[in-house]
């Protein structure tokens, strides 16, 4: 949906960044800054700053920042609209929408509560003498109570209607009940409950919306588990278990598990980042969700053949992300739940602390890349895994990996660990020369991190980084770079952001790190955020712009100057500017 500039701008003045950020972080005042510890990542020393006149926040330690709706998307985990939502709300302005988009959130509205009366009807009746075989299976397993009330855990009656009926009298119809999958439809054309004498398992989303319901058999019956359909409101594959409750974890990864059991075992022994996947395998809508929120997931699935395979599959999905993954081997236990009945959390928290090294999965993740009944593709596996087996630290970790690995290719162990050695020699080799063009080009540790950010010409991209931070101050600045293209930018990121920034200003349309919210990616606008960060001075703007313009066009007639300590006279020159405006 696309909210109105004009909405955007009125909810950026009717928010103050300083009371928004104070209602997660407590903050003390430095100058006209704000200081905070980060909520964006642990530490012990404030390095969160807010700025109220520049109506922006921004982390020095872990450089993540940007305007109020980049703030709630950040710290809620939620996109653009729902921040805006969210903002809008609290500043008492409702959400500007079509006719066809209201009926539809009205639609989807009635049946997030219809989902919501159902899971309390289910936790009713869990706590009521008719839910007493449900409780005892709870207790049986060693749930607490604070966890069952925590996960809003229940249970279904083994009846036909017990639920058609309580929903009823509630004034939901049979359609509504059957848009959300609590019922299902007969040949005959009536409709019986979806879920009878299970356990029932609520499937909420990162808004506290509950979309599903997941419910287990109390013995060996078949199917264990049945859960509900997709629905308008509920998409398996966008969807994963406990992230509403995982979000708010302080720890700095994600544990992915199996199923609905295991996380909450997790979650009740204090790894309160545990999540699952809803009964069906990871997708790669999964991979990008769990990127977005974490640096590294721990994988922790059953120890038998189709938790390997899970296993296998996820990894694969997620190292496309570029998140680590971990891979957690759960010994003694078939699964993380029963492991951590066994052995006690402490346990746990080893297995994790000492699943960086899963060599197995690695091999074996190799090995499936490769047809190795084909002579060409296993000499490249052997290649390959001989490269993999040489980046290990330890001398016996090379040799018992690389025997494995010769045993599975069918190869000596000897000619295996000669081919170790010798990418071990091309690995030092290429770090040595690695390491050389380091030295040579101090340039290159002054890059932001994201290959998508990195500045080419550094000299050009930091006067590029001066245009960007003026206009995003004040517009107005756009007369003076009348001679200035999108396409003198170096920087594909900056060339986007001044052409957003020109058209906006040639339609005399506001201006402000808000309106730029939809069109950048998060990782884009923490650099943006990042920019903004260095004092501007005050008068001699119109000046400043020029010298940047004209470095700009400099440096495209240079075709790139990329010895780097261009980019430290610039700074220099900067900085001396700076000086001047305080005299
Ligand atoms: P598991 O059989 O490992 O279940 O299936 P579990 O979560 O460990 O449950 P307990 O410990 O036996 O009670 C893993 C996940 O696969 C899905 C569920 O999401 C389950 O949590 N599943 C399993 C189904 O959807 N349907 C089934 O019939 C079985
Ligand atoms: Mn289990």
């Amino acid at each position: 949906m696309a909210i109105p500039d004009s909405f955007l701008e009125e909810l950026n003045a009717r928010t103050d960044i300083v009371d928004l950020v104070s209602g997660y972080v407590s903050l003390t005042k430095k100058g006209n800054r704000y200081w905070g510890l980060c909520p964006f990542h642990s530490e012990k020393t404030p390095s969160f700053s807010v700025a109220p006149d520049r109506q922006m926040c921004y982390c020095f330690g872990c450089h993540k920042g940007g305007g109020p709706v980049n703030f709630i998307m950040e710290l809620e985990g939620v996109g653009f609209v729902d921040a805006v939502s969210i903002l809008a709300q609290r500043a008492g302005m409702p959400m500007p929408e079509t006719k066809s988009e209201e009926s539809s959130r009205k639609r989807r509205e009635r049946l997030y509560e219809l989902n919501k009366a159902a899971a309390r009807y289910f936790y009713q009746n869990l706590m009521s003498p008719a839910g007493r075989k449900g409780m005892d299976y709870f207790r049986e397993r060693g749930l607490s109570r604070k966890t069952i009330r925590n996960f809003g855990l229940g249970y279904s009656l083994g009846s036909w209607d017990a639920l058609i009926k309580a929903m009823a009298e509630l004034g939901y119809s049979k359609q509504e009940l059957l848009d959300v999958g609590l019922v299902v439809k007969s040949e005959k054309g009536s409709i019986y409950d979806r879920f009878r004498g299970r356990v029932m398992f609520p499937i909420i989303d990162l808004r506290g919306n509950v979309i599903g319901f997941g419910g287990r058999v109390l013995d060996d019956s078949t199917p264990k588990y049945l859960n509900s359909p997709d629905t308008i409101i509920y998409n398996k594959s966008k969807n994963l278990f406990a992230l509403n409750l995982a979000k708010k974890s302080k720890q700095e990864r994600l544990i992915l598990t199996e199923g609905y059991m295991d996380t909450i075992a997790l979650h009740q022994a204090g790894f309160d980042c545990a999540i699952a996947s809803l009964g069906t395998s990871l997708t790669s809508d999964h991979a990008r969700m769990i990127a977005q929120r974490t640096q590294e997931v721990v994988l922790s699935y059953d120890s038998d053949k189709a938790g390997i395979n899970a296993a296998q599959r996820a990894i694969q999905l997620l190292n496309k992300t570029g998140v680590r993954v971990k891979v957690l081997k759960v010994t003694g236990a078939k699964d993380p739940d029963e492991f951590i009945k066994k052995y006690g959390a402490a346990a746990f928290q080893k297995l994790i602390d000492g699943s960086e090294n899963q060599m197995e999965f690695r091999i074996l993740q190799v090995k499936n890349q490769y047809d190795l009944t084909q002579d060409d593709q296993r000499v490249a596996c052997i290649q390959e895994l001989a490269a993999l087996i040489a980046h290990l630290p330890g001398s016996a970790e090379r040799e018992v990996y690389g025997n494995r690995a010769a045993k599975d290719l069918e190869i000596s162990p000897e000619t295996m660990q000669r081919e170790i050695q010798r990418s071990q020699r091309r690995q030092i080799a290429y770090e040595k020369k690695q390491q050389a063009r380091k030295v040579l080009q101090p340039v290159q540790m002054n890059q932001p991190e994201s290959r998508a950010l990195r500045y080419d010409n550094m000299r050009s991209g930091k006067a590029e980084e001066g245009v960007i931070a003026l206009l995003l101050n004040d517009p107005g600045l756009m007369v003076g770079a009348a001679g200035l293209a999108p396409e003198d930018f170096t920087v594909p990121l900056f060339g986007r952001v001044y052409q957003i920034i020109r058209e906006r200003w040639a339609e005399d349309r506001p201006v402000s790190l808000n309106v730029l919210g939809p069109e950048l990616t998060g990782e884009e606008m923490n650099h943006i955020a990042s920019i903004l960060q260095s004092p501007i001075s005050q008068s001699n703007r119109d000046r400043a712009m020029e010298d940047y313009i004209n470095i700009i066009h400099t440096q495209q007639l240079k075709g790139g100057d990329r010895s780097g300590l261009d980019d430290e006279a610039l700074m220099a020159y900067r900085d001396r500017k700076g000086m001047e405006e305080q005299k």
